[in-house]
């Protein structure tokens, strides 16, 4: 069996709908905010990677966020651009609307909880209302699109019969995908699995709509759920780079893709995922927000396909099918990932960053392919993640405080002393200022070259590759007026590496502050 979708055509019963709420569901949790830029990044990204469907954010949130949906609207050209609405407000609607108006290809995601506890107690109404809302709220997104999905939210904890009488609402008033999330991540498998058989056997026109899965992480069955869900008939897969999201997350993107190519067998089912760039986007999204993935983490974790014990290592050399179930080089690791020495070009380089999966500006491609051929002269060996981590910083050029340079006397004979230049709005100032160490001494002539209340709450050194000669890695988090946002930075010096971090951090809170309060603005 078939069905007949607005934006996809006609959709066979084994093909699996792939939406990617990376840019809404995890960028709203806490640490995990992205600037514009970095969210176009990650949208061509996931565009490139083969995703049906970004949830490109929440557009009446902020002005922020409607610009961004707006942005990676008139940037992608074929995935859905998708933003959220609440089912029962006429501006979230209205935002949701205008902002993925750009997008040859839109959808509208309207929601409302459906659970007594909900209904009760957060949004205080009736269920008849809510499932008023329902109706107003997926005729009003039908003026923007055909494509429209509605969301019971907590919907593995609602009541069956009701939650049967809201997706009825729901498909009766426009809706072409129903998406039931387990908003708490309350639910085991066989239960996310009974309510997709029970709406497809007892909701007038199921046949008609898409079913979709949505599970996040809290007992860490999202995965499980989500597989579930679609063994008890769901065809879109709700998840996110990562497995980012509210509280423990959501259901891993990489996860769920590689579960279904490895084990056909149980599911026979297609998606337009070219797996071997998963690595590249797990990684540019950990550099940009700074989040590492844990080395165990499954496919994209450093460890997920490193055979420590003898008895395993002699058995993959034998036949590597004795302890993979799927190949490193099927998920983007490959067997050397040496990229370029200091004689690459720069058309290497662009071709790198292509491969890689970065569509970039002419101009930052120039900033980073200098700032390359530094780093090839220092370093013997450059790999994918030095190059992810300076296309990182160089992607920041619309940013109000740029780095320009900094010089430093250190050592253990007099206190450290950083002369700092910093180009702020275009115009470049300078300050040199003492510390107690080199770094304390460069965080203060940050502070002397542009005054700014945030405070230091965080602030650790990693390093981006193996060897004495790796790049340094920092994440640098400001607290100011209880707001609290990561910067990162990578340089092959520790201290200049902790200082575009500190300069990320600020041009971040930068925009923040603009966002919410134009007039706090300090410096
Ligand atoms: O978890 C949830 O219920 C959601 C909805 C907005 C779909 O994210
Ligand atoms: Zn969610």
């Amino acid at each position: 069996m078939s069905i007949d979708h607005p934006s996809f055509g006609r959709i066979s019963e084994d093909r699996v709908i792939i939406f990617d709420t990376t840019l809404r569901d995890g960028e709203q949790s806490p640490g995990f905010s992205m600037n514009l830029d970095e969210k176009l990044r990650m949208a061509r990204a996931l565009e490139a990677l083969g995703v049906d469907i970004i949830e490109a954010g929440f557009p009446v949130a902020s002005p922020g966020d409607f610009e961004s949906v707006k942005r990676i609207a008139e940037t992608v050209s074929d995935v859905v651009v998708c933003g959220l609405a609440r089912s029962g407000g006429r501006k979230d609607i209205e935002a949701a609307g205008e902002a993925i108006a750009p997008a040859r290809r839109r959808r509208i995601h309207n929601f409302i909880s459906t659970s007594p506890l909900h209904m009760k107690y957060k949004l205080r109404m009736e269920p008849e209302t809510v499932l008023e809302l329902i109706a107003s709220g997926n005729q009003a997104a039908r003026r923007y699109t055909d494509d429209v999905e509605w969301s019971a939210e907590d919907g593995s904890r609602t009541e069956p019969d009701f939650l049967c009488r809201c997706v009825e609402a729901a498909i009766r008033n426009g809706a072409t995908t129903i998406n039931i999330p387990d908003t708490v991540g309350y639910a085991t498998p066989e239960e996310m699995r009974a309510i997709f058989v029970m709406l497809r056997e007892r909701v007038p026109g199921a046949e008609k709509v898409i079913f979709s899965a949505h599970n996040h992480n809290d007992l860490g069955l999202a995965v499980a759920n989500t597989l579930a869900s679609v063994e008890g008939g769901a065809r879109q897969i709700e998840c996110t780079v990562n497995g980012i999201g509210e509280r423990a997350g959501n259901a891993a993107l990489e996860e769920i893709v590689m579960a279904i190519r490895t084990r056909r067998d149980r599911y026979p089912f297609d998606d337009g995922i070219d797996t071997p760039k998963l690595l590249g986007v797990s990684r540019m999204l950990a550099m940009i927000t700074g989040f590492d993935v844990q080395p165990n983490k499954a496919i994209v974790g450093r460890n997920a396909f490193a055979h420590e014990s003898g008895i395993h290592q002699d058995g993959v050399l034998k036949n590597a099918l004795t302890y993979e179930i799927m190949t490193p080089e099927s998920v983007g690791w490959t067997k050397s990932s040496l990229v370029l020495g200091k004689h690459s070009g720069r058309a290497a380089f662009r071709d790198k960053l292509a491969a890689m999966g970065y569509a970039l500006e002419e101009s930052v491609v120039q900033q980073a392919f200098e700032r390359f051929k530094v780093l090839a002269d220092h370093k013997k060996t450059v790999f994918d993640d030095d190059i992810r981590a300076l296309v990182d910083d160089e992607s920041r050029d619309h940013e109000r405080v740029r780095f320009v340079s900094l010089d430093l006397i250190a050592g253990s004979k007099r206190p450290a002393e950083a002369t700092l230049e910093l180009a702020v709005d275009g115009v470049t100032r300078a300050a040199t200022v003492e510390g107690n160490g080199p770094v304390d001494a460069a965080f203060r002539a940050i502070q002397a070259v542009f005054p700014h209340e945030a405070t230091l709450a965080l602030f650790t050194i990693g390093a981006v590759t193996e060897g004495t000669d790796a790049q340094a890695r920092t994440t640098v988090r400001l607290e100011e007026g209880g707001k609290l946002v990561d910067g990162q930075g990578a340089d092959a010096d520790t201290v200049v590496s902790a200082v575009r971090a500190y300069v990320h951090a600020l041009n971040k809170l930068l925009v923040k502050r603009v966002r919410s309060e134009p007039e706090a603005l300090i410096a």
